[in-house]
């Protein structure tokens, strides 16, 4: 198969971010990738607003595709077709991009093909490793949070999951609990560093259960109610509460994610006879603490361990311009009347 050039564009929660991608659907080379985060716009607000998520999109995402073509040195009719993500997602920022993808497409004639930006993330270990099919791939970010079998570029099986929040939705709404910055991923982190762990007892739900689920908003409630029995009258934490608390908040987090990981791969083992590679995804991906975790759970049980490059485990374009590209080269495009997906399991 001959090498493809692809543009890739993506904007369906945080970040604008385009990106190009050459190669093979089994040699892939990231030529550039660009991302726009809006973490500054939203900081006031405790969380992403979608109308100022959508309007950001819309004003950056050309910018975006322009500086990724510009860093590739290449014109946007080098390529060979646009990829977007088309969901899951928040509908007004998928709709940005996606509207941008159908202007460039029906302007220059370019192939467009929509993508599902949980299949970017699940893709992810192809793109940077080359991993061979079928792998077992744990995705954990702000909305996410699952266990993928990955047997194919379009066949993943979901072995279990989240039944209520997504971790990194757990580290941001911790972090506003402990008044830590956002995003709370690398604020908790930061702060756990110098914690007690053990200090507050906080629960490790559902590890009686002999499946793959997983549930982090019991968890929330725990940590507010070990909070409120420390904090000061003028409802101030000194420093050692803070760290304490956002210590044992991370290690009950990273306890229960390393359990079902185990439990997952046996799951991978009694329906598939070799251990596979296990991969992770996802902004969470990033967390020091849980990769240690993970990768010590992967030695003992004589498992391959790979987690991508940090800008490639958060979102990116690179990874929808690779997903793409695979679909690309298997033949499927969409045509435009492409639309946006807000929900779409994969
Ligand atoms: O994958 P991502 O960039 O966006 C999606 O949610 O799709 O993930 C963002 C999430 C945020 O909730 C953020 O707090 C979390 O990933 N995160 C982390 C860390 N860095 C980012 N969580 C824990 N530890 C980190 N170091
Ligand atoms: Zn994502």
């Amino acid at each position: 198969s001959r090498p493809l050039t692809i543009l890739g564009i993506e904007s369906s929660c945080d970040d604008t971010a385009a990106a190009v991608v050459r190669g093979t659907a089994d040699d892939a080379t990231v030529l550039s990738s660009i991302v726009f985060g809006q973490t500054a716009l939203h900081a006031d607000f405790g969380g992403v607003v979608p109308e100022i998520a959508a309007r950001a999109h819309a004003e950056k995402v050309d910018h975006c595709v322009a500086d990724a073509l510009s860093n590739a040195g290449l014109a946007l009719l080098d390529c060979d077709a646009i990829a977007v993500t088309a969901g899951p997602g928040l509908i007004g920022g998928v709709l940005s991009g996606v509207m941008c993808a159908k202007g460039l497409a029906a302007a220059t004639g370019l192939p467009l093909i929509g993508v599902n930006h949980l299949a970017g993330h699940a893709l992810t270990p192809r793109l940077t490793d080359a991993v061979p099919f079928p792998y077992l791939m744990l995705l954990v970010s702000g909305g996410h949070c699952q266990f993928l079998i990955a047997h194919d570029r379009d066949r993943f099986e979901r072995i279990g999951g989240t039944i209520d929040d997504a971790p990194g939705e757990a580290f941001d709404k911790t972090a506003r609990l402990l008044a830590l910055p956002q995003p709370g991923g690398p604020s908790v982190e930061a702060a756990a560093k110098t914690g007690d762990p053990k200090r507050f007892k906080l629960p490790r739900p559902l590890l009686d259960r002999d499946d793959c689920d997983m549930s982090f908003s019991g968890l929330k409630t725990a940590l507010l109610r070990a909070r409120d029995g420390v904090i000061g009258p003028e409802q101030t934490l000194n420093r050692t509460d803070q760290a304490d608390l956002a210590a044992g908040f991370q290690a009950a987090v990273t306890d229960v994610l390393t359990a079902k990981t185990a439990r997952a791969l046996d799951l991978y083992l009694a329906l598939n006879p070799v251990t596979p590679t296990l991969a992770v995804a996802g902004g969470v991906a990033a967390n020091m603490a849980i990769r240690t975790a993970l990768t010590d759970l992967c030695t003992r049980r004589n498992t391959a361990f790979l987690a991508p490059p940090l800008a490639l485990c958060t979102d990116n374009a690179a990874m929808i311009a690779y997903a793409g590209l695979t679909r690309f080269a298997a033949g499927e495009q969409d045509d435009l009347t492409l639309g946006a997906r807000p929900r779409w399991p994969l």
